[in-house]
């Protein structure tokens, strides 16, 4: 299988972009038309989340509500972030693309997001019964916005099926 350009995919999601920024509801049939274009598109696989500015602006309200008290206003993490803290555990981590929130693939970042630190062992909150999975994608659109382009590039080519280009 030759997999999905990863360029190709980066230009369907910046269409998507254009496309999103008159938000102010389209009528009921284009909705629906766009949303049948949208699960066709590449860039609505799995591995990846078509970011709109309307997403991401609600992911940036999700986070400061909930999330920045631990991962800082900006997703820059704890001061001391590589050392763990007194009680043994590790403490949270960048989210902007300085720590290495960028090697997990969506389904690793939706399920750490959904269930908290593996069996508990960490100081990460599980979010699953408080946000839905919508309000899951946003807020990693929120945060993914925030990486260097170099970072979302890379993040693609590794997620993207086609390892090794
Ligand atoms: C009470 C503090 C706290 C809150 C609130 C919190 N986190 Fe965390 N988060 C952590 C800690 C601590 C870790 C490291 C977990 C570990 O080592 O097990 C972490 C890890 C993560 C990771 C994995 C990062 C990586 O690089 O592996 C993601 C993603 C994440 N948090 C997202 C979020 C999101 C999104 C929210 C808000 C919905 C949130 N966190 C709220 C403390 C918190």
């Amino acid at each position: 299988m030759a997999g999905i350009n990863p360029a190709w995919v980066v230009m369907a999601a910046l269409a998507g972009l254009a496309a999103c920024s008159g938000e102010s509801g389209p009528p009921a049939e284009t909705t629906r038309g766009e949303a049948r274009q949208a699960a066709e598109s590449p860039a609505r696989e799995a591995w990846t989340i078509p970011a709109s500015p309307g997403l991401i602006a609600q992911g940036g309200r999700i986070y400061a509500r909930h999330c920045a008290r631990c991962h800082g206003e900006r997703g820059e993490g704890a001061p001391r972030w590589t050392r763990r803290g007194p009680d043994g555990r590790w403490p949270p981590p960048p989210l902007d693309g300085t720590g290495h929130t960028w090697h997990h693939d969506l389904e690793t970042l939706k399920r750490v997001i959904r269930e908290g630190s593996p069996d508990g062992r960490g100081n990460m909150p599980a979010w699953g019964g408080k946000l839905s999975e919508a309000e899951i994608e946003a807020v990693i659109a929120w945060f993914q916005s925030r990486w260097p382009e170099e970072i979302r590039q890379t993040w693609l080519q590794m997620n993207s099926g086609v390892q090794g280009n």
